[in-house]
């Protein structure tokens, strides 16, 4: 996965569509994050590409997760079928005349991330009245249709890190997707704007071409380029790393974790490292997101303190009352 900030998303339009399976495993192996798959109808885009049944394909040939790009004209028609398939995120065009908010209700409701798209000449504005319903924005820096186009630098620079904006009700895990003509050519730049997926299409497929060392080095520019430009040359936190917060007892970390979650912050609860308590159990971990740590630690610092005194005193008194268990021999 990688120590740095920026997520790769290997497009498989460019490559051998008669061996989609391979080129999957390819891009799996060469160090993609996820697989970017570019669906068009022939209707909204002139150009025509594969549908649900060959995701559900895919689905069966990589472990990576797999982000639908649909650029078809009627996706809430089609949106069952999507999921169905497997898709981890789906992300359709906010430029369809058709009602946008139903279809993300029900991406959201399978529990997948749900996402709009922009083409460049769209203003981000269009996606005001759905700003609560995304997971992500893909901000199209080519004209969809096609792989291999140059990238537009200028609306990249006006739409990529004013994309985050429309995410900010989401705490952890909003994206901003940028799509078209990403290469290491150009991933430093989108770094420096902030952005967390680099979909890459073209670039990755030229023959003769390692493309592990390509991902490596797009990944790396981008970095670099979020470092010098966004973060104060400081070394981005990896958007997945995990740290712990609290150290409980099972139902006390359970209650917490509720609490924080409910707040729109993810905590995983481990059985890790934690004291062993009187009842022969072991306190669990709950770890959150690196990224969202300060803003865990100032909203939920207090209420920690409270769990910890209150697991203190059930100790206490667990002890005082039935003595202490011996903890179970690993
Ligand atoms: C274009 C697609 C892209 C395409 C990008 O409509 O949305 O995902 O694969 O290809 P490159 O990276 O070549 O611009
Ligand atoms: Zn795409």
């Amino acid at each position: 996965m990688g120590t740095g900030r920026a997520r790769i998303a290997a497009s498989i339009l460019d490559a051998d569509h008669a061996n989609l399976g391979y080129a999957v495993k390819r891009a799996e192996r060469a160090g993609a994050d996820r697989i970017h798959i570019d669906v068009m109808d022939g209707h909204f885009v002139p150009n025509l590409t594969f549908g649900h049944k060959m995701i559900e394909g895919i689905r069966k040939r990589t472990k990576l997760p797999l982000d639908a790009h649909l650029m078809i004209s009627e996706p809430g028609r089609f949106i069952e079928k999507y999921i169905d398939a497997g898709c981890d995120s789906i992300t359709f065009h906010v430029e369809i005349d058709e009602p946008i908010a139903p279809t993300l209700e029900k991406i959201r409701a399978a529990g997948r991330a749900a996402g709009l798209a922009v083409k460049p000449k769209t203003p981000l504005t269009a996606l005001e009245p759905y700003r609560l319903l995304l997971d992500i924005v893909l901000v199209m820096t080519v004209e969809p249709g096609f792989g291999g186009q140059t990238f537009m630098r200028d609306v990249a620079q006006e739409k990529l890190l004013a994309a985050r904006e429309y995410l900010s009700h989401k705490l952890h895990g909003a994206e901003v997707h940028v799509d078209g003509g990403v290469n290491r050519e150009t991933a430093e730049f989108v770094g420096g704007l902030g952005v967390d997926i680099l979909v890459i299409g073209s670039a990755l497929w030229i023959k003769g071409h390692d493309m592990g060392r390509e991902i490596r080095l797009v990944k790396a520019l981008a970095d670099d380029g979020y470092q010098y430009r966004l973060n104060q040359g400081r070394p981005p936190i990896p958007r997945d790393k995990m740290v712990r917060f609290a150290q409980l007892p099972r139902e006390a970390a359970w209650k917490f974790m509720a609490e924080i979650e409910a707040g729109g912050i993810p905590v995983l609860a481990l059985r890790g490292s934690g004291q062993f308590n009187p009842d022969g159990s072991q306190d669990y971990d709950l770890m959150v997101p690196a990224t969202v740590e300060a803003i865990t630690i100032e909203r939920f610092g207090e209420t920690r303190e409270r769990y910890r005194a209150e697991s203190d005193r059930w100790r206490e008194a667990y002890a005082a009352e039935h003595g202490w268990t011996a903890p179970p021999k690993r």
